[in-house]
Protein backbone atom coordinates (compact mmCIF):
# COMPACT_ATOMS: atom_id res chain seq x y z
CA UNK A 1 0.00 0.00 0.00
CA UNK A 2 0.83 3.69 -0.42
CA UNK A 3 0.87 6.03 2.07
CA UNK A 4 -0.01 9.78 1.50
CA UNK A 5 1.16 12.11 3.93
CA UNK A 6 -1.12 14.91 3.90
CA UNK A 7 0.17 18.58 4.18
CA UNK A 8 -3.21 20.65 3.91
CA UNK A 9 -3.69 20.98 0.33
CA UNK A 10 -7.31 21.87 -0.64
CA UNK A 11 -6.56 18.79 -4.09
CA UNK A 12 -4.79 15.57 -1.61
CA UNK A 13 -7.84 13.73 -1.85
CA UNK A 14 -7.90 13.99 -5.60
CA UNK A 15 -4.26 12.10 -5.30
CA UNK A 16 -6.03 9.31 -3.73
CA UNK A 17 -9.12 9.40 -6.10
CA UNK A 18 -5.88 9.09 -9.02
CA UNK A 19 -4.39 6.04 -7.17
CA UNK A 20 -8.05 4.20 -7.28
CA UNK A 21 -8.39 4.92 -10.55
CA UNK A 22 -5.03 3.24 -11.01
CA UNK A 23 -6.24 0.40 -8.85
CA UNK A 24 -3.50 1.00 -6.53
CA UNK A 25 -4.39 0.73 -2.69
CA UNK A 26 -3.79 3.64 -0.46
CA UNK A 27 -4.26 5.90 2.64
CA UNK A 28 -3.89 9.59 3.85
CA UNK A 29 -2.36 10.39 6.78
CA UNK A 30 -2.07 14.04 8.20
CA UNK A 31 1.46 14.96 8.70
CA UNK A 32 0.92 15.36 12.44
CA UNK A 33 -0.03 11.67 12.49
CA UNK A 34 2.87 10.47 10.16
CA UNK A 35 5.70 9.09 13.34
CA UNK A 36 8.50 6.53 13.29
CA UNK A 37 5.72 4.38 14.69
CA UNK A 38 3.37 4.58 11.97
CA UNK A 39 5.84 4.37 9.50
CA UNK A 40 6.77 0.83 10.95
CA UNK A 41 3.50 -0.08 11.09
CA UNK A 42 2.10 1.08 7.97
CA UNK A 43 5.25 -0.43 6.10
CA UNK A 44 4.52 1.87 2.91
CA UNK A 45 5.61 0.66 -0.56
CA UNK A 46 5.73 4.37 -1.37
CA UNK A 47 4.73 7.75 -0.18
CA UNK A 48 3.38 10.49 -1.72
CA UNK A 49 4.29 13.71 0.46
CA UNK A 50 1.38 16.51 -0.61
CA UNK A 51 1.30 20.22 -1.45
CA UNK A 52 -0.30 22.50 1.29
CA UNK A 53 -0.41 26.10 2.18
CA UNK A 54 2.73 26.46 4.48
CA UNK A 55 6.06 27.19 3.56
CA UNK A 56 9.57 25.61 4.57
CA UNK A 57 10.80 29.28 5.05
CA UNK A 58 8.94 29.71 8.48
CA UNK A 59 9.69 28.03 11.86
CA UNK A 60 7.51 24.90 12.91
CA UNK A 61 6.18 24.30 9.07
CA UNK A 62 5.41 20.53 8.94
CA UNK A 63 7.83 18.13 8.14
CA UNK A 64 7.77 14.21 7.33
CA UNK A 65 10.16 12.34 9.75
CA UNK A 66 13.32 11.88 8.46
CA UNK A 67 12.47 8.02 8.28
CA UNK A 68 10.60 8.70 5.30
CA UNK A 69 13.80 8.94 3.36
CA UNK A 70 15.46 6.07 5.26
CA UNK A 71 12.53 3.57 3.89
CA UNK A 72 14.04 2.60 0.74
CA UNK A 73 11.10 3.04 -0.74
CA UNK A 74 10.07 5.58 -3.54
CA UNK A 75 9.10 9.45 -2.35
CA UNK A 76 7.23 11.27 -4.65
CA UNK A 77 6.96 15.03 -3.64
CA UNK A 78 4.19 17.35 -4.83
CA UNK A 79 4.63 20.76 -4.27
CA UNK A 80 4.93 21.45 -0.77
CA UNK A 81 6.13 18.45 -0.69
CA UNK A 82 8.72 19.02 -3.23
CA UNK A 83 10.22 21.72 -1.34
CA UNK A 84 9.99 19.99 2.03
CA UNK A 85 11.82 16.96 0.76
CA UNK A 86 14.25 19.25 -0.93
CA UNK A 87 14.85 21.16 2.48
CA UNK A 88 15.31 18.28 4.29
CA UNK A 89 17.50 16.56 2.30
CA UNK A 90 20.07 19.35 1.94
CA UNK A 91 18.54 21.43 -0.64
CA UNK A 92 17.53 25.28 -0.42
CA UNK A 93 14.25 26.49 -1.01
CA UNK A 94 13.13 30.32 -1.55
CA UNK A 95 10.92 32.48 -0.91
CA UNK A 96 8.51 33.93 -4.04
CA UNK A 97 9.82 37.22 -4.89
CA UNK A 98 7.57 38.18 -7.97
CA UNK A 99 7.83 34.44 -9.39
CA UNK A 100 5.14 32.87 -7.87
CA UNK A 101 2.94 31.02 -10.15
CA UNK A 102 -0.44 30.21 -10.02
CA UNK A 103 -2.70 28.20 -12.60
CA UNK A 104 -1.41 27.03 -15.88
CA UNK A 105 1.90 26.73 -16.68
CA UNK A 106 4.02 24.59 -18.92
CA UNK A 107 7.13 22.38 -18.84
CA UNK A 108 9.46 21.26 -21.08
CA UNK A 109 12.13 18.08 -20.95
CA UNK A 110 15.22 18.28 -20.46
CA UNK A 111 17.65 16.37 -22.53
CA UNK A 112 17.82 13.75 -20.08
CA UNK A 113 14.63 11.55 -19.97
CA UNK A 114 13.68 9.22 -16.97
CA UNK A 115 11.06 6.90 -16.58
CA UNK A 116 8.92 9.25 -14.67
CA UNK A 117 8.05 10.94 -17.49
CA UNK A 118 7.47 8.50 -19.80
CA UNK A 119 4.88 8.89 -22.62
CA UNK A 120 4.51 11.74 -20.68
CA UNK A 121 5.31 14.64 -23.47
CA UNK A 122 2.85 14.86 -25.80
CA UNK A 123 4.44 17.70 -27.42
CA UNK A 124 7.72 19.52 -26.47
CA UNK A 125 5.70 20.72 -23.94
CA UNK A 126 2.78 19.64 -21.36
CA UNK A 127 0.33 21.95 -19.83
CA UNK A 128 1.07 21.56 -15.76
CA UNK A 129 -1.31 23.08 -13.06
CA UNK A 130 0.73 25.13 -10.79
CA UNK A 131 -0.10 26.90 -7.12
CA UNK A 132 3.05 28.20 -5.45
CA UNK A 133 4.58 30.85 -4.23
CA UNK A 134 7.89 29.67 -3.21
CA UNK A 135 10.30 27.75 -5.20
CA UNK A 136 13.38 25.49 -4.88
CA UNK A 137 16.55 27.89 -5.61
CA UNK A 138 19.20 24.33 -5.01
CA UNK A 139 18.71 21.20 -5.66
CA UNK A 140 19.43 18.34 -2.25
CA UNK A 141 22.65 16.34 -3.53
CA UNK A 142 21.79 13.26 -5.61
CA UNK A 143 19.14 15.29 -7.74
CA UNK A 144 18.91 16.35 -11.21
CA UNK A 145 16.27 18.22 -13.21
CA UNK A 146 14.07 16.93 -16.09
CA UNK A 147 11.65 19.24 -16.65
CA UNK A 148 11.69 23.25 -16.18
CA UNK A 149 8.76 26.18 -16.68
CA UNK A 150 9.13 29.46 -17.08
CA UNK A 151 8.58 29.88 -13.23
CA UNK A 152 9.98 26.79 -12.14
CA UNK A 153 13.51 25.79 -13.45
CA UNK A 154 12.97 22.88 -10.74
CA UNK A 155 9.72 21.72 -12.30
CA UNK A 156 10.72 18.14 -12.35
CA UNK A 157 13.56 16.59 -10.42
CA UNK A 158 14.35 13.00 -9.40
CA UNK A 159 17.48 11.18 -7.49
CA UNK A 160 17.10 7.90 -9.53
CA UNK A 161 19.60 6.30 -7.22
CA UNK A 162 17.33 6.58 -4.08
CA UNK A 163 13.90 6.54 -6.56
CA UNK A 164 13.13 9.77 -5.01
CA UNK A 165 10.99 12.30 -7.58
CA UNK A 166 9.99 15.78 -6.58
CA UNK A 167 7.21 17.99 -8.70
CA UNK A 168 6.43 21.88 -8.60
CA UNK A 169 3.17 21.43 -10.09
CA UNK A 170 0.09 19.28 -9.17
CA UNK A 171 -0.11 16.14 -11.39
CA UNK A 172 -3.26 14.48 -9.81
CA UNK A 173 -5.48 18.16 -10.96
CA UNK A 174 -7.71 17.68 -14.32
CA UNK A 175 -5.65 20.66 -15.43
CA UNK A 176 -2.45 18.70 -15.57
CA UNK A 177 -3.84 16.37 -18.48
CA UNK A 178 -0.92 13.81 -18.62
CA UNK A 179 -0.84 14.22 -14.22
CA UNK A 180 -2.45 10.71 -14.44
CA UNK A 181 0.42 9.32 -16.24
CA UNK A 182 2.79 10.72 -13.98
CA UNK A 183 1.30 9.11 -11.17
CA UNK A 184 1.13 5.97 -12.91
CA UNK A 185 4.66 6.20 -14.34
CA UNK A 186 5.44 6.59 -10.41
CA UNK A 187 3.46 3.85 -9.10
CA UNK A 188 4.96 0.96 -11.43
CA UNK A 189 8.36 1.85 -10.54
CA UNK A 190 7.24 1.25 -6.76
CA UNK A 191 6.47 -1.61 -7.71
CA UNK A 192 2.48 -1.60 -7.97
CA UNK A 193 0.56 -4.41 -10.00
CA UNK A 194 -2.53 -2.76 -10.01
CA UNK A 195 -4.64 -5.30 -8.96
CA UNK A 196 -6.66 -3.16 -6.38
CA UNK A 197 -10.66 -3.29 -6.65
CA UNK A 198 -13.56 -1.97 -5.18
CA UNK A 199 -14.26 -4.63 -3.25
CA UNK A 200 -10.79 -4.67 -1.38
CA UNK A 201 -12.30 -0.63 -0.39
CA UNK A 202 -15.22 -2.30 1.04
CA UNK A 203 -13.49 -4.39 3.15
CA UNK A 204 -11.36 -1.31 4.30
CA UNK A 205 -14.44 0.49 5.00
CA UNK A 206 -16.52 -2.27 6.77
CA UNK A 207 -12.96 -2.83 9.19
CA UNK A 208 -12.98 0.94 9.64
CA UNK A 209 -16.45 1.35 10.98
CA UNK A 210 -16.47 -1.99 13.19
CA UNK A 211 -13.25 -0.51 14.80
CA UNK A 212 -14.95 3.43 15.15
CA UNK A 213 -18.07 2.36 16.64
CA UNK A 214 -17.62 -0.97 18.27
CA UNK A 215 -20.79 -2.34 20.08
CA UNK A 216 -22.56 1.29 20.06
CA UNK A 217 -25.54 2.12 18.13
CA UNK A 218 -26.16 3.70 14.95
CA UNK A 219 -28.32 6.13 13.38
CA UNK A 220 -28.86 6.79 9.60
CA UNK A 221 -31.38 9.33 7.93
CA UNK A 222 -32.26 7.44 4.59
CA UNK A 223 -33.59 9.87 2.00
CA UNK A 224 -33.98 7.40 -0.42
CA UNK A 225 -30.85 8.73 -2.56
CA UNK A 226 -27.54 7.10 -3.17
CA UNK A 227 -25.49 8.40 -0.58
CA UNK A 228 -27.16 7.71 2.20
CA UNK A 229 -28.54 4.03 0.76
CA UNK A 230 -24.67 3.21 0.09
CA UNK A 231 -23.77 3.99 3.07
CA UNK A 232 -26.54 2.42 5.05
CA UNK A 233 -25.68 -0.78 2.97
CA UNK A 234 -22.06 -0.73 4.29
CA UNK A 235 -22.49 0.25 7.78
CA UNK A 236 -25.36 -2.57 7.69
CA UNK A 237 -22.84 -5.31 6.58
CA UNK A 238 -20.25 -4.04 8.97
CA UNK A 239 -22.40 -3.54 12.04
CA UNK A 240 -25.68 -5.78 11.35
CA UNK A 241 -28.68 -4.52 13.50
CA UNK A 242 -26.48 -2.52 15.62
CA UNK A 243 -27.49 -0.27 12.58
CA UNK A 244 -31.79 1.46 12.52
CA UNK A 245 -31.94 3.41 9.30
CA UNK A 246 -35.09 6.34 9.52
CA UNK A 247 -37.11 7.26 6.38
CA UNK A 248 -38.57 10.40 6.99
CA UNK A 249 -41.93 10.75 4.44
CA UNK A 250 -42.69 14.05 4.43
CA UNK A 251 -45.54 13.78 1.09
CA UNK A 252 -43.55 15.56 -1.14
CA UNK A 253 -41.60 12.02 -2.52
CA UNK A 254 -42.52 10.78 -5.76
CA UNK A 255 -44.66 8.54 -6.97
CA UNK A 256 -44.57 5.00 -5.46
CA UNK A 257 -40.79 6.37 -4.08
CA UNK A 258 -41.50 5.87 -0.14
CA UNK A 259 -43.00 1.70 -0.70
CA UNK A 260 -39.71 1.29 -3.32
CA UNK A 261 -37.01 2.93 -0.22
CA UNK A 262 -39.05 0.52 2.43
CA UNK A 263 -39.20 -2.34 0.56
CA UNK A 264 -35.45 -2.06 -0.47
CA UNK A 265 -34.06 -1.84 2.76
CA UNK A 266 -36.39 -3.84 4.91
CA UNK A 267 -37.46 -6.83 2.46
CA UNK A 268 -34.45 -7.40 0.15
CA UNK A 269 -31.55 -6.09 3.05
CA UNK A 270 -33.39 -6.70 6.12
CA UNK A 271 -32.00 -3.45 7.38
CA UNK A 272 -33.88 -2.10 10.57
CA UNK A 273 -35.77 0.56 9.10
CA UNK A 274 -38.43 3.37 10.94
CA UNK A 275 -40.67 4.09 8.31
CA UNK A 276 -41.52 7.68 9.54
CA UNK A 277 -44.63 8.97 7.71
CA UNK A 278 -45.26 12.16 8.76
CA UNK A 279 -47.07 13.42 5.60
CA UNK A 280 -49.83 15.30 7.65
CA UNK A 281 -48.04 17.29 9.95
CA UNK A 282 -45.53 18.32 6.92
CA UNK A 283 -48.43 19.05 4.76
CA UNK A 284 -50.22 20.48 7.32
CA UNK A 285 -47.77 22.71 8.37
CA UNK A 286 -47.27 24.04 4.62
CA UNK A 287 -51.07 24.78 4.00
CA UNK A 288 -51.24 28.24 2.38
CA UNK A 289 -47.93 29.10 2.44
CA UNK A 290 -46.07 29.78 -1.19
CA UNK A 291 -42.83 31.69 -0.66
CA UNK A 292 -40.21 29.36 -1.51
CA UNK A 293 -37.57 30.31 1.42
CA UNK A 294 -40.13 29.95 3.91
CA UNK A 295 -41.28 26.31 2.51
CA UNK A 296 -37.85 25.33 2.57
CA UNK A 297 -37.53 26.40 6.05
CA UNK A 298 -40.70 24.69 7.21
CA UNK A 299 -39.63 21.69 5.75
CA UNK A 300 -35.96 22.08 7.30
CA UNK A 301 -36.93 23.01 10.59
CA UNK A 302 -39.74 19.65 10.92
CA UNK A 303 -37.46 17.45 9.51
CA UNK A 304 -34.76 17.82 12.32
CA UNK A 305 -37.47 17.98 14.80
CA UNK A 306 -39.26 14.35 13.33
CA UNK A 307 -36.26 12.69 12.81
CA UNK A 308 -35.35 13.34 16.34
CA UNK A 309 -38.45 12.31 17.28
CA UNK A 310 -37.47 8.70 16.20
CA UNK A 311 -34.41 9.15 16.63
CA UNK A 312 -34.81 8.98 20.35
CA UNK A 313 -36.69 6.04 20.46
CA UNK A 314 -33.91 4.30 19.79
CA UNK A 315 -31.72 3.32 22.85
CA UNK A 316 -28.09 3.32 23.16
CA UNK A 317 -27.77 5.44 20.17
CA UNK A 318 -24.26 6.93 20.08
CA UNK A 319 -23.36 7.63 16.15
CA UNK A 320 -25.18 9.19 13.50
CA UNK A 321 -24.13 7.98 9.80
CA UNK A 322 -24.27 10.64 7.33
CA UNK A 323 -23.48 9.65 3.39
CA UNK A 324 -21.22 12.80 3.06
CA UNK A 325 -18.62 13.00 0.14
CA UNK A 326 -16.13 14.55 -0.57
CA UNK A 327 -17.20 17.44 -2.48
CA UNK A 328 -19.77 17.74 0.63
CA UNK A 329 -16.57 18.10 2.62
CA UNK A 330 -14.73 20.52 0.26
CA UNK A 331 -17.67 22.82 -0.32
CA UNK A 332 -18.69 23.05 3.25
CA UNK A 333 -15.27 24.16 4.10
CA UNK A 334 -14.96 26.77 0.98
CA UNK A 335 -17.87 28.05 0.60
CA UNK A 336 -19.71 31.06 3.44
CA UNK A 337 -22.37 32.04 2.98
CA UNK A 338 -25.03 31.85 -0.18
CA UNK A 339 -27.46 29.14 -0.99
CA UNK A 340 -25.25 25.81 -1.32
CA UNK A 341 -24.40 26.24 2.43
CA UNK A 342 -28.10 26.04 3.14
CA UNK A 343 -28.78 23.13 0.36
CA UNK A 344 -25.41 21.03 2.08
CA UNK A 345 -26.79 21.70 5.65
CA UNK A 346 -30.20 20.34 5.24
CA UNK A 347 -28.87 17.21 3.14
CA UNK A 348 -26.55 16.33 5.44
CA UNK A 349 -29.20 17.47 8.51
CA UNK A 350 -26.75 19.78 9.87
CA UNK A 351 -26.81 20.55 13.51
CA UNK A 352 -28.33 17.36 14.44
CA UNK A 353 -24.93 15.50 15.66
CA UNK A 354 -24.47 18.40 17.94
CA UNK A 355 -27.79 18.76 19.08
CA UNK A 356 -28.39 15.14 20.04
CA UNK A 357 -25.13 14.58 21.36
CA UNK A 358 -24.29 12.23 18.32
CA UNK A 359 -20.87 11.24 17.07
CA UNK A 360 -20.38 10.72 13.03
CA UNK A 361 -19.64 8.06 11.47
CA UNK A 362 -19.06 9.30 7.47
CA UNK A 363 -17.89 5.93 5.38
CA UNK A 364 -18.10 7.78 2.13
CA UNK A 365 -16.26 11.31 3.07
CA UNK A 366 -13.23 10.32 0.82
CA UNK A 367 -15.34 9.21 -2.30
CA UNK A 368 -16.55 11.24 -4.99
CA UNK A 369 -20.07 10.24 -6.69
CA UNK A 370 -18.83 7.93 -9.21
CA UNK A 371 -16.94 5.82 -6.95
CA UNK A 372 -19.94 5.81 -4.28
CA UNK A 373 -21.53 3.92 -7.30
CA UNK A 374 -18.98 1.97 -7.80
CA UNK A 375 -19.06 1.20 -4.37
CA UNK A 376 -23.16 0.87 -4.53
CA UNK A 377 -22.59 -1.80 -7.13
CA UNK A 378 -20.43 -3.93 -5.38
CA UNK A 379 -22.80 -4.00 -2.37
CA UNK A 380 -24.93 -5.30 -5.02
CA UNK A 381 -27.40 -2.42 -5.41
CA UNK A 382 -29.77 -2.41 -8.12
CA UNK A 383 -28.06 -0.33 -11.35
CA UNK A 384 -31.33 1.10 -11.44
CA UNK A 385 -30.95 2.05 -8.10
CA UNK A 386 -27.81 3.58 -8.17
CA UNK A 387 -28.12 6.20 -11.13
CA UNK A 388 -31.30 7.71 -9.99
CA UNK A 389 -30.65 11.70 -10.67
CA UNK A 390 -30.49 13.82 -7.74
CA UNK A 391 -33.33 14.39 -5.65
CA UNK A 392 -33.75 17.80 -3.38
CA UNK A 393 -34.39 17.58 0.56
CA UNK A 394 -37.72 19.50 0.50
CA UNK A 395 -38.68 17.15 -2.76
CA UNK A 396 -41.75 18.10 -4.82
CA UNK A 397 -42.38 21.20 -2.48
CA UNK A 398 -39.91 23.05 -4.31
CA UNK A 399 -41.59 21.75 -7.97
CA UNK A 400 -45.02 23.30 -6.73
CA UNK A 401 -44.46 26.97 -7.15
CA UNK A 402 -46.97 28.56 -5.07
CA UNK A 403 -49.31 27.49 -2.49
CA UNK A 404 -48.87 23.35 -2.01
CA UNK A 405 -51.94 21.43 -2.30
CA UNK A 406 -52.48 17.65 -1.99
CA UNK A 407 -54.63 17.76 -5.65
CA UNK A 408 -51.41 19.62 -7.25
CA UNK A 409 -49.08 17.14 -5.73
CA UNK A 410 -50.98 14.01 -6.91
CA UNK A 411 -51.06 15.43 -10.71
CA UNK A 412 -46.98 16.67 -10.07
CA UNK A 413 -46.90 12.75 -9.75
CA UNK A 414 -48.86 11.17 -12.18
CA UNK A 415 -46.71 13.73 -14.40
CA UNK A 416 -43.31 13.07 -13.59
CA UNK A 417 -44.24 9.45 -13.90
CA UNK A 418 -44.76 9.35 -17.02
CA UNK A 419 -41.99 12.01 -17.89
CA UNK A 420 -39.46 9.77 -16.94
CA UNK A 421 -40.95 6.82 -17.93
CA UNK A 422 -40.44 8.67 -21.61
CA UNK A 423 -36.98 9.08 -20.82
CA UNK A 424 -36.03 6.11 -20.61
CA UNK A 425 -37.86 4.57 -23.09
CA UNK A 426 -36.00 6.80 -25.06
CA UNK A 427 -32.86 5.38 -23.25
CA UNK A 428 -31.75 8.69 -22.63
CA UNK A 429 -31.98 8.91 -18.63
CA UNK A 430 -28.12 8.68 -17.81
CA UNK A 431 -27.50 10.80 -20.29
CA UNK A 432 -29.33 13.44 -18.44
CA UNK A 433 -28.12 14.78 -14.94
CA UNK A 434 -31.72 15.48 -13.59
CA UNK A 435 -34.93 15.50 -15.43
CA UNK A 436 -38.52 16.05 -13.40
CA UNK A 437 -42.09 18.16 -14.00
CA UNK A 438 -42.81 21.14 -11.88
CA UNK A 439 -46.23 21.79 -11.70
CA UNK A 440 -47.44 25.37 -12.47
CA UNK A 441 -49.70 27.99 -10.33
CA UNK A 442 -51.83 28.87 -13.42
CA UNK A 443 -54.79 27.08 -15.15
CA UNK A 444 -55.13 27.21 -18.67
CA UNK A 445 -57.44 26.65 -20.90
CA UNK A 446 -57.73 23.90 -23.88
CA UNK A 447 -59.87 21.80 -25.92
CA UNK A 448 -60.22 18.11 -25.53
CA UNK A 449 -62.50 16.31 -27.74
CA UNK A 450 -65.48 18.67 -28.06
CA UNK A 451 -65.04 20.43 -24.98
CA UNK A 452 -63.45 23.07 -23.17
CA UNK A 453 -61.05 22.10 -20.50
CA UNK A 454 -59.42 24.57 -17.90
CA UNK A 455 -56.83 22.89 -16.12
CA UNK A 456 -52.63 23.19 -14.79
CA UNK A 457 -49.83 23.96 -17.02
CA UNK A 458 -46.41 21.76 -16.40
CA UNK A 459 -43.13 22.69 -17.52
CA UNK A 460 -40.50 19.82 -18.09
CA UNK A 461 -37.22 20.42 -16.58
CA UNK A 462 -34.10 18.41 -18.06
CA UNK A 463 -30.38 19.11 -17.64
CA UNK A 464 -26.64 18.23 -18.06
CA UNK A 465 -24.18 19.00 -15.53
CA UNK A 466 -21.11 18.02 -14.15
CA UNK A 467 -21.62 18.62 -10.73
CA UNK A 468 -25.21 20.88 -9.75
CA UNK A 469 -23.73 23.80 -9.97
CA UNK A 470 -23.98 24.71 -13.62
CA UNK A 471 -26.58 23.55 -15.65
CA UNK A 472 -27.74 23.49 -19.37
CA UNK A 473 -31.08 22.46 -20.67
CA UNK A 474 -30.48 19.13 -22.10
CA UNK A 475 -31.79 19.32 -26.29
CA UNK A 476 -34.32 16.72 -27.01
CA UNK A 477 -36.00 16.29 -30.67
CA UNK A 478 -38.78 17.59 -31.08
CA UNK A 479 -40.45 14.74 -31.87
CA UNK A 480 -39.31 13.31 -28.29
CA UNK A 481 -41.36 16.85 -27.01
CA UNK A 482 -44.17 16.44 -29.03
CA UNK A 483 -44.73 12.63 -28.18
CA UNK A 484 -44.14 13.76 -24.55
CA UNK A 485 -46.77 16.31 -24.25
CA UNK A 486 -49.17 13.97 -25.99
CA UNK A 487 -48.70 11.65 -23.52
CA UNK A 488 -48.49 13.80 -20.06
CA UNK A 489 -52.52 15.29 -21.34
CA UNK A 490 -53.78 11.88 -22.37
CA UNK A 491 -52.39 10.13 -19.05
CA UNK A 492 -52.43 12.91 -17.00
CA UNK A 493 -56.45 14.38 -15.43
CA UNK A 494 -55.56 18.04 -14.75
CA UNK A 495 -52.90 18.90 -17.21
CA UNK A 496 -54.21 20.30 -20.69
CA UNK A 497 -50.35 22.45 -21.20
CA UNK A 498 -46.92 20.80 -21.54
CA UNK A 499 -43.72 23.37 -21.60
CA UNK A 500 -40.79 23.04 -22.28
CA UNK A 501 -37.76 25.02 -20.07
CA UNK A 502 -34.84 25.66 -22.12
CA UNK A 503 -33.05 28.35 -19.08
CA UNK A 504 -29.22 27.39 -18.18
CA UNK A 505 -28.12 27.52 -14.75
CA UNK A 506 -27.03 30.40 -14.37
CA UNK A 507 -28.76 32.71 -14.97
CA UNK A 508 -31.73 30.25 -13.84
CA UNK A 509 -31.34 27.54 -11.29
CA UNK A 510 -32.20 23.47 -11.47
CA UNK A 511 -34.90 23.64 -9.17
CA UNK A 512 -38.06 26.16 -10.15
CA UNK A 513 -37.57 27.35 -6.42
P1 LIG B 1 -30.48 24.35 -7.81
O1 LIG B 1 -31.97 24.42 -7.89
O2 LIG B 1 -29.93 25.12 -6.65
O3 LIG B 1 -30.14 22.83 -7.52
O4 LIG B 1 -29.82 24.70 -9.10
C1 LIG B 1 -28.88 22.23 -7.64
C2 LIG B 1 -29.01 20.79 -7.22
O5 LIG B 1 -29.29 20.70 -5.82
C3 LIG B 1 -30.52 20.06 -5.60
N1 LIG B 1 -31.18 20.77 -4.50
C4 LIG B 1 -31.22 20.34 -3.23
N2 LIG B 1 -30.74 19.21 -2.67
N3 LIG B 1 -31.58 19.89 -0.57
C5 LIG B 1 -30.94 18.99 -1.35
O6 LIG B 1 -30.54 17.95 -0.84
C6 LIG B 1 -32.07 21.05 -1.04
O7 LIG B 1 -32.65 21.84 -0.32
C7 LIG B 1 -31.89 21.27 -2.46
N4 LIG B 1 -32.24 22.28 -3.30
C8 LIG B 1 -31.81 21.95 -4.55
C9 LIG B 1 -31.27 20.14 -6.90
O8 LIG B 1 -32.22 19.08 -7.04
C10 LIG B 1 -30.16 20.06 -7.90
O9 LIG B 1 -29.76 18.71 -8.09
Amino acid sequence: RLLIVDFGSQVTQLIARRLRELNVYCEIKPFQSVTDALLDEFAPKAVILSGGPASVRDENSPRPPQKVFELGVPVLGICYGQQVMMQMLGGHVERGDGTSEFGRAFVTPTEARIDLLDRWFAADREQVWMSHGDHVARLAPGFAVYGTSPGAPFAVTADLERRFYAVQFHPEVHHTPAGRTLLENFVRDAGFSGDWTMGAYREEAIRLIREQVGDAKVICGLSGGVDSSVAAVLIHEAIGDQLTCVFVDHGLLRQGEADEVVTMFRDNYNIPLIHADEQELFLGELDGVSDPETKRKIIGRLFIDVFQKYANEIEGAAFLAQGTLYPDVIESVSFSGGPSVTIKSHHNVGGLPEKMGLKLVEPLRELFKDEVRALGRELGLPDSFIGRHPFPGPGLAIRCPGEITREKLEILRRADAVYIDQIRRHGLYDEIWQAFVAILPVRTVGVMGDGRTYDFACALRAVTSVDGMTADYYPFTHEFLGETATRIINEVKGINRVTYDITSKPPGTIEWE
